[in-house]
C-alpha cells in the first residue's frame, strides 16, 4: 500500500456560483451581486483538496469532451492529479448551480451530474491496481450508487481503508454500510440516512450509533462551526471546529474536510488526529470563495493546527 497515496471516485461538475440576499421564488427573477464560475463537483473537489494538503492523488471520474471538460482536465494538470482512470464521454459535462448568500456565507445547490453519472463499475474495476496500491479510498454519492458501492466494495476486499462521504444525503442501500471503514455525513445527510432528526449533538451522537450499528466502523458527523462529532467502538469525541478567519463561502467546506481527512488517515494518524486535520482544512476554506479554488495548501494547514 503506497503511503499518501489517496484515490477519489467521484464526480467533476464545474460550479456557477451566484451572489444574492435573496433566493428568488419559484416564477421570480432576481438581481444577484456577483457571479463566479470554476471547478467544482465533490469528487474533484475532494481530490483538489488532498492534493493540496500534501497527498499522491489519482482521481477517477468521466467527463464530456466539451469546455466543462477542459476546465476539468486543466484542474488535474495544475494540481498534478493522476487522470489514469478519468474517462471521457460524448454527454456533456456536468454544472451545478450555486446560490451563496451575500451575508451570512450560507449556500444552495442545484447540481446536475452529467457525464459522470455514466462511470459503470466495468470502469471502476480497471482501476483495480491503482485501488489496490492506495492507502486510502475515497467516494461520495454524485456518482451511481451501484457505482459507489462496487468502489467501496472493491477497495474493502484488496485491504484498502474506505471513506463515504455521504453527500448530498439519500437512503443507501442495506449492504453499503458494512463497506465503510469511515463514513462522513453532516446533519442533514446523518438524519436522511438514518430517519432520525438531527439538530443537537446528542442527536447527532444517537445517529452515529445508529450508523455503527449498521455496520459502518468509524462515523464522523460534521457540525459546520460546531466542529466535528467522532464516533467507533473505542472514540467518543467532539472536535471543534477551527477559526481561521471571516467566513465568506461555506461552499465546499465537506469536500474540504473529507480531503485533508483522507489525507491525514493515509499518513497514519489515529481517527481523533485526522479529524481535526480535517477541520482544520475545512477552517481554511471557508475564508475564500468558491469550491476547489478556496482549498488550502499543506503549510497554510500546518500553520493553523500550529497557532491552534
Ligand atoms: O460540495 C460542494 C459541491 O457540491 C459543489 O462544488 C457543487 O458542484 C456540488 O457538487
Amino acid at each position: 500500500m503506497g503511503e499518501n497515496f489517496v484515490t477519489v471516485m467521484g464526480s467533476y461538475v464545474t460550479d456557477l456560483a451566484f451572489i444574492t440576499d435573496k433566493l428568488p421564488a419559484w416564477g421570480e427573477t432576481y438581481m444577484g451581486s456577483g457571479f463566479r464560475m470554476g471547478p467544482g463537483g465533490k469528487g474533484s473537489n475532494q481530490a483538489v483538496a488532498a492534493a493540496r494538503a500534501g497527498a499522491r492523488v489519482s482521481f477517477i471520474s468521466k467527463v464530456g469532451r466539451d469546455l466543462f471538460g477542459d476546465m476539468a482536465r486543466k484542474t488535474y494538470r495544475d494540481e498534478s492529479i493522476d487522470t489514469a482512470y478519468l474517462y471521457a464521454t460524448d454527454s456533456p459535462t456536468g454544472a451545478a448551480s450555486i446560490v451563496v448568500h451575500a451575508n451570512n456565507a450560507e449556500n444552495s445547490i442545484v447540481v446536475v451530474p452529467g457525464a459522470c453519472f455514466e462511470l459503470t463499475p466495468e470502469e471502476v474495476a480497471e482501476a483495480k491496481p491503482l485501488i489496490a496500491s492506495s492507502a486510502a479510498f475515497v467516494a461520495q454519492l454524485e456518482l451511481p450508487v451501484e457505482t459507489v458501492e462496487f468502489g467501496l466494495r472493491l477497495a474493502h476486499s484488496l485491504g484498502v481503508p474506505t471513506i463515504l462521504n455521504p453527500a448530498p444525503g439519500r437512503a443507501l442501500p442495506e449492504s453499503i454500510f458494512a463497506q465503510c471503514d469511515y463514513m462522513t455525513p453532516n446533519e442533514t445527510e446523518a438524519e436522511i440516512i438514518t430517519g432520525r432528526k438531527v439538530a443537537s449533538i446528542g442527536d447527532a451522537e444517537d445517529a452515529a450509533d445508529a450508523l455503527l450499528a449498521r455496520g459502518v466502523r468509524n462515523v464522523v458527523v460534521t457540525l459546520g462551526a460546531r466542529g466535528a462529532l467522532v464516533r467507533s467502538a473505542t472514540v467518543r469525541e467532539l472536535v471543534p471546529a477551527f477559526c481561521a478567519g471571516e467566513v465568506v463561502d461555506t461552499t465546499g467546506a465537506g469536500d474540504a474536510f473529507n480531503g485533508g481527512f483522507a489525507v491525514a488517515l493515509a499518513e497514519g494518524r489515529d481517527l481523533v488526529a485526522a479529524v481535526r486535520f480535517g477541520c482544520a482544512v475545512a477552517g481554511i476554506s471557508v475564508t475564500r470563495p468558491g469550491t476547489a479554488p478556496s482549498m488550502p495548501h499543506r503549510e497554510e494547514v500546518e500553520a493553523l493546527l500550529r497557532r491552534a
